[in-house]
């Protein structure tokens, strides 16, 4: 079994954008620390970002049959792209849960954040937790697959 991790734009750059909003680790840290944690159920994880929208969008239609569950931080798109809510809530259609994650509290800041179109599809949110809520998010993708207690 296998979890896809989605890393939308900008987040290429963390560890050194805006550090005291993002935090410290850089995406390559963010997902050896979830390749580890997951290979503990047998559970392999795939990671893959991208600036683009539509390769975002590619990356979810190709979840069905191949992942148990997405963990995907949208970044800005989350506040503005219908299409990647249409893209989760199709793959939700057809048994996918997503669970999205946002590493900064986005209802703690500005009022363009607290709107979050791709939230309304996903089977989960978690913000504001860092990168420990990618961890969560994980445990919630396996308790959802009954591979961890729930
Ligand atoms: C973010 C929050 C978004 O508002 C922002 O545009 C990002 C990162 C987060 O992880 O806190 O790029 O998704």
């Amino acid at each position: 079994p296998a979890v896809l991790v989605l890393h939308g734009p900008n987040l290429n750059l963390l560890g050194r954008r805006e550090p005291e909003v993002y935090g410290h680790t850089s995406l390559a840290e963010l997902d050896a620390l979830l390749q580890r944690r997951a290979a503990r159920y047998g559970v392999a994880v795939e990671c893959f970002q991208s600036n683009h929208e539509g390769a975002l969008i590619d990356r979810l239609h190709q979840a069905p049959g191949r992942y148990l569950g997405v963990i995907f931080n949208p970044g800005g798109y989350a506040h503005t792209s219908v299409a990647l809510r249409d893209a989760v809530a199709a793959i939700a259609g057809l048994g996918v849960p997503v669970i999205e994650v946002h590493l900064s509290n986005v209802h703690a800041r500005e009022p363009f954040r607290h709107r979050l179109l791709t939230a309304g599809a996903s089977r989960g949110v978690i913000s504001g937790l860092g990168v420990t809520g990618y961890l969560l998010a994980l445990e919630g993708l396996l308790a959802l697959a009954g591979l961890a207690p729930g």
